[in-house]
Formats: C-alpha cells, sequence, structure tokens
C-alpha cells in the first residue's frame, strides 16, 4: 500500500529519491553531480517556485490527512502548529484583501496577492489557485506536507522570494536521504529551505525580510553550529512567544554618582542579542514592535520617564518613540482616505523610549506596515546576532525629588504588530500581547551617599560584573 505513495528503497543508499518509476536515473546523477547542494534549475528536476504557478496536477497532491494516515506523530505535530493556517489566519488574509486592493488600486494583474499564496500556501499556488478575497478557502492547508518533502533545492544564488524547486509526485524527500552515488542530499533540513520563503523581496527590489541572509552572515552560520532547526525546534506560536522572553540580555550601568535633586544624570543599558541566529524583531520586522522604556520611582512611588539620547545616525527619528503617525497607506488600500494614518507608537511605547526597528517606506516615502508594499527602508536599527550596543538615557532629577529610596528599570518589550493596526484590522483580541523580553533594575538612594552593597544573586554572572558602584541592582531574565 505504501508502495502508492513511496517506492521501496532498493538499497540504504538509494533510499526514497532514486528508486522507484517515478524518479527518473537523470534525477540521481544530477543530484550527485551538484554534490548534493541545491543547484541551479534543470529541466526534468522540477520547477522553481517563480515559474511554478498552476504547474502541478491536483492529482499528484496529497493532504495532509493522507500523509498523516501513516505519519500519525508528524501529523499531530503539524497540526498543532502555525503552518496549517500560515495563509488563513485572520491578519493574512486581513492583509491578503489589502494586497488584491493594491492590485486594482494600480491596475496590475494578480501577481502580487499570487506571491502571497506562494509563501504562505505553496500547494495551492501550485495547484494555480490564487483564491480572490471573497472566496472561500476550500482545502487550503497551508505549509503542508506534501510543500516541503516535494523540494529538494532553490534556483539562483540564495534562497528567498519563494524560490524553492519542488518536483512531481513519486518519491518523498526525507530529512536525510543519498543519492544513487551515495553523496548525501539534505535540502529537507536545510536552512536554505527556510530562507525560500523567510527571504522575502519587496516591489522596490529589496529584501524586506532576510532572516536567511542574516544568519548566513551570523557567528552561527559561519562556525556551522547551528540552523535553523537546532534553536527552532517546535512550530508553534507558544514556543516561537517562548523563545522571545530568553534572547536578549540587558544589563543597567547605574548613574555615576547617586541622584541629586536637580541634576542631570546618565543611566545607560546594555543589550545582547545572546540567542537569536539572526536580527531582532526578525522576520516581518515591518509589524513587530521592540521597545526599551526606562525610568526611576521615587519612595513616594511617583515615576520618572527618562528619554534615550539620540545618537545622531540618519533617520533616527523612526527609532524613537513619538507620537508621529504611520501607515497612512493602510486606510488608502482599505477603500477610505488617508484620513491622518495611525499612531505609530504609543499603546506602552513612550516618547522618548528607543524602538529597535527597520523601518519601510511606502513609494510616497511615508512609513508602511506592509512589505508587499515597500519600496525602499530606513535604517537597519535591530539587534544583530551575538551583537551588543548600548543605550544611555537621560535623567533631568526633579528638584523636588524627596530624598529616600530611588529605584531605575529598564525593561525590553516585545509585541507582534502596532495595537492600532491590529484594531483597524479587527484582528482577534488577546492575540497580540505584550512580552517582556527582558528587564535590569538598579535600587539606589536619591540624595545620599550611601552605598548599598550589590546583590548578584539569581542573576547571570556574565551580566554581572558591574564594579562597586552604588546601589544594588538585578538582572531578570524572565
Ligand atoms: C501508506 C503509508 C504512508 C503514507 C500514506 C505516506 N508515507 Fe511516508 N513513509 C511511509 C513509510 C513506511 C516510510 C519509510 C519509513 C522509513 O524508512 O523509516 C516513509 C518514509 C517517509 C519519509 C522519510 C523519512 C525518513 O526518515 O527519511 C518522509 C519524509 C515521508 N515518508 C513523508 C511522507 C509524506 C509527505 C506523505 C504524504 C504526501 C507520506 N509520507 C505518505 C509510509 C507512508
Ligand atoms: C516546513 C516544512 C515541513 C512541513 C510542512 C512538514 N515537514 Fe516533515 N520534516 C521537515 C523537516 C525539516 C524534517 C526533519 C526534522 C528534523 O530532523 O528535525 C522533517 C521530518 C519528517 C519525517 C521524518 C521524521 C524522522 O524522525 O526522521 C517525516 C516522516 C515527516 N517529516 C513527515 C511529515 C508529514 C506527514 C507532514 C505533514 C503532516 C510534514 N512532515 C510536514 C519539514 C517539514
Ligand atoms: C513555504 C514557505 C515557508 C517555509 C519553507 C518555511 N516557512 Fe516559516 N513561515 C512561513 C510563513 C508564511 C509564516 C507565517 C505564518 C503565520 O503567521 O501564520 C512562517 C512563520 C514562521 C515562524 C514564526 C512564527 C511566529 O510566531 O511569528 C518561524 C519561527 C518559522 N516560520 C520558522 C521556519 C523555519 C525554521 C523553517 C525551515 C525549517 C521555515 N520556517 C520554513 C513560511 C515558510
Ligand atoms: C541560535 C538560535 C537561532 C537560530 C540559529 C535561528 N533562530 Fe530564529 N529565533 C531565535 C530566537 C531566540 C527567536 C526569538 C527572538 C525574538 O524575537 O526576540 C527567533 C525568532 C525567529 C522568528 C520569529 C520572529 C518574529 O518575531 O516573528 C523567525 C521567523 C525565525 N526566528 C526564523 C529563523 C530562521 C528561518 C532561521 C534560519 C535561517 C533561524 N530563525 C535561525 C533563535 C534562532
Ligand atoms: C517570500 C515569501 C513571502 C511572501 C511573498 C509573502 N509572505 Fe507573508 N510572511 C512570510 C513569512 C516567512 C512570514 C513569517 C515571518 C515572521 O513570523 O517573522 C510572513 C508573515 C506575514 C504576516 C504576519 C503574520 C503574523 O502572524 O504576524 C502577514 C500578515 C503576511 N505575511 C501577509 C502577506 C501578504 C498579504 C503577502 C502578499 C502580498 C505576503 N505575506 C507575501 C513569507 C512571505
Amino acid at each position: 500500500m505504501w508502495g502508492l505513495f513511496h517506492s521501496k528503497p532498493a538499497s540504504p543508499a538509494a533510499r526514497l529519491s532514486c528508486t522507484g518509476a517515478a524518479v527518473s536515473v537523470t534525477v540521481c546523477v544530477a543530484l550527485w553531480a551538484q554534490g548534493g547542494e541545491p543547484g541551479p534549475f534543470q529541466l526534468g528536476k522540477g520547477v522553481p517556485g517563480p515559474m511554478a504557478r498552476g504547474w502541478l496536477p491536483a492529482g499528484q497532491v496529497l493532504a495532509a490527512e493522507e500523509c498523516s494516515r501513516c505519519h500519525v506523530a508528524e501529523g499531530k505535530k503539524w497540526r498543532g502548529g502555525f503552518r496549517p493556517t500560515a495563509f488563513s489566519n485572520a491578519f493574512v488574509q486581513a492583509e491578503y484583501r489589502l494586497a488584491w486592493a493594491k492590485a486594482k488600486r494600480e491596475g496590475t494583474d494578480d501577481g502580487l496577492p499570487a506571491s502571497c499564496v506562494a509563501c504562505h500556501s505553496p500547494l495551492q499556488y501550485l495547484q494555480g489557485k490564487v483564491p480572490a478575497p471573497e472566496e472561500p478557502l476550500s482545502a487550503d492547508e497551508g505549509i503542508t506536507c506534501d510543500f516541503c518533502h516535494s523540494t529538494w533545492g532553490f534556483s539562483g544564488e540564495v534562497p528567498g522570494q519563494f524560490n524553492w524547486i519542488v518536483r512531481k509526485g513519486g518519491n518523498r524527500f526525507g530529512p536525510e536521504i543519498q543519492s544513487a552515488l551515495g553523496r548525501p542530499v539534505r535540502f529537507t533540513k536545510s536552512p536554505e529551505l527556510c530562507g525560500t520563503c523567510h527571504n522575502e523581496r519587496g516591489p522596490g527590489g529589496q529584501w524586506v525580510k532576510s532572516v536567511y541572509n542574516e544568519w548566513k552572515e551570523s557567528p552561527y552560520s559561519k562556525t556551522g553550529e547551528k540552523g535553523c532547526l537546532d534553536c527552532h525546534k517546535q512550530f508553534t506560536r507558544e514556543f516561537v512567544n517562548g523563545m522571545i522572553p530568553r534572547s536578549v540580555e540587558l544589563r543597567l550601568e547605574p548613574p555615576a554618582s547617586p541622584p541629586r535633586p536637580g541634576a542631570e544624570l546618565e543611566v545607560s543599558v546594555e543589550l545582547a542579542n545572546a540567542a537569536a541566529g539572526h536580527r531582532i524583531p526578525a522576520g516581518s520586522s515591518e509589524l513587530r514592535q521592540l521597545w526599551l522604556h526606562v525610568e526611576a520611582v521615587d519612595g513616594a512611588g511617583r515615576a520618572y520617564p527618562l528619554s534615550v539620547r539620540p545618537k545622531g545616525f540618519e533617520g533616527e527619528e523612526h527609532t524613537i518613540g513619538s507620537d508621529a503617525r504611520a501607515y497612512f497607506d493602510l486606510q488608502e488600500l482599505a477603500g477610505g482616505q488617508a484620513a491622518g494614518g495611525l499612531p505609530r507608537d504609543g499603546d506602552g511605547i513612550a516618547p522618548g523610549d528607543r524602538v529597535f526597528r527597520l523601518p519601510m517606506f511606502d513609494r510616497q516615502g511615508r512609513m508602511t506596515a506592509f512589505e508587499w508594499n515597500a519600496y525602499a527602508l530606513g535604517t537597519d536599527y535591530r539587534l544583530g546576532p551575538q551583537e551588543t550596543v548600548t543605550e544611555r538615557y537621560a535623567f533631568q532629577v526633579p528638584s523636588d525629588l524627596p530624598p529616600g529610596p530611588l529605584a531605575i528599570t529598564a525593561t525590553l518589550r516585545y509585541r507582534r504588530a502596532p495595537p492600532a493596526l491590529w484594531a483597524f484590522l479587527r484582528l482577534p483580541a488577546g492575540e497580540n500581547p505584550e512580552i517582556t523580553v527582558g528587564e535590569a533594575r538598579w535600587q539606589g538612594h536619591a540624595g545620599s551617599t550611601a552605598h548599598a552593597p550589590p546583590s548578584p544573586a539569581g542573576a547571570r554572572k556574565k551580566t554581572l560584573d558591574m564594579g562597586a558602584r552604588a546601589g544594588t541592582w538585578e538582572n531578570k531574565i524572565p
């Protein structure tokens, strides 16, 4: 029975890819000739994504349910994650409708919506299905089994913009297959498979998503230490949300002298991207928000927000919390007028907070939340892999600051998308939570030179080497 889907391996060295009537000898030789590395497109081996719209007859595609009859555990894991709904979820559908509106507005064909389908639901794309916004999503499976296990390489120099090469029917590729001549082919397990979708080009030609490129440039790739799957072990939203709080280490350098009423002090915060194999916020950087809020609280419980000291780089205004408005294109695409856009920050991002982002701009140079409507990129101010960044915050100590305890707290927070955008698109409440990535605290005394001893208990040694500064502090890594 299983021969319907896989050919029985003739020998261990010829598993899956190179046996059976469905696969020709050319395939085996070609795989070997390229040393198992994904190579340029050649006829007979499959078709790269950009040319493959409608190329796969429906009969050649198996539903996840079919695969899962035998691969029960894999089916269960897949169903419990975000992959089956990568196209049908409310957020993607809301933007998909806007992408159709853009195509209509500009009088272009359906190439733009088709590109969404190519990455978010590749098997539909391969069967030529690019549903109109009002069409029901019949049999959509998002990123499904038969897609990943039928791809074996990518075309061109760099994986990205759905340039995976997929083969018709026949045998499915496993994580480790041997070509007929014994050379291993490991595309399914490689970061390159991920890169075909996690690298994306905007309409202006720039990389608007570049997770793969960032990883490729990182120490993790250069030392061969960690690929995507070494860190990304599960594909559920909960697992990703659980990785975020461990990704950045924070260290707060307390003021050099005790806070005195009327004085100006400086507090600096060091942030290290210690755990992500790419920049953060990663991936959908046009949407994600990551910001550092620093505040002092006096003995009476009064809070004083501190403001980041600008570094003076070009475009820095996009990286400092303010009451600026943005996303004017959203309202245009949604059918209304550009009635003043939406607040860019707010809802927790205070004026003066440092915001780590890669701003993107539409054709008119206005900041957009849609990478597929981005024609230019601003300064990339995100945290690179294993990179440490220092931010200095100014504290104008109020002249009526009461003597007594004074705490300074630096908090790094993350969320999936700007809340104003979330509300505008009427997305499900509660699915855009604010996640605390890290927190560092200093507890001292105002108007006094009393030095409390440092208390390193419970924090990480590496980030705790603060020297003998006034006050106590802790570095919480949730
Ligand atoms: C009728 C049962 C059956 C169905 C249906 C089935 N498979 Fe398999 N599959 C098997 C068996 C048996 C093996 C061989 C297991 C082995 O060699 O460890 C296998 C092997 C594989 C492997 C290789 C695993 C490895 O360790 O290298 C992959 C990948 C795979 N199947 C994917 C799929 C996908 C994708 C589908 C649906 C398109 C599918 N299978 C449908 C029975 C099935
Ligand atoms: C996004 C791509 C992707 C999708 C979708 C996907 N897989 Fe896989 N699959 C992989 C990768 C990568 C591995 C290797 C995982 C590893 O070794 O950690 C794998 C491993 C496997 C294996 C071998 C397991 C083993 O222990 O050797 C089987 C069988 C399999 N997948 C079947 C399925 C089935 C069935 C589905 C759908 C229900 C599915 N896969 C969906 C990428 C995918
Ligand atoms: C066919 C294209 C495609 C491939 C191949 C692919 N992904 Fe994705 N991935 C997506 C899309 C589309 C989403 C967004 C899904 C959503 O928001 O529902 C996504 C989401 C994710 C997320 C983030 C989920 C979140 O909570 O924001 C992670 C992590 C991820 N993928 C990792 C990987 C890794 C690792 C690989 C390689 C093993 C991979 N992906 C292969 C298209 C792909
Ligand atoms: C060294 C570990 C590591 C490696 C290697 C790694 N990642 Fe990640 N990744 C992380 C961590 C940690 C996060 C959570 C970071 C955050 O957003 O604060 C993350 C987040 C992500 C996200 C979600 C970002 C978001 O906010 O929506 C995507 C997508 C992703 N990774 C894809 C990939 C892909 C694709 C690769 C391989 C090219 C890869 N990662 C390699 C650790 C890693
Ligand atoms: C080259 C592949 C690719 C193309 C083309 C693409 N996307 Fe995506 N998209 C992704 C990946 C990968 C992610 C996940 C990134 C992450 O989680 O960090 C994603 C994430 C998203 C998200 C955020 C989902 C979330 O859960 O936060 C939305 C919305 C979205 N895409 C809509 C679209 C629309 C609409 C189009 C077409 C105009 C499109 N995408 C085209 C690969 C692509």
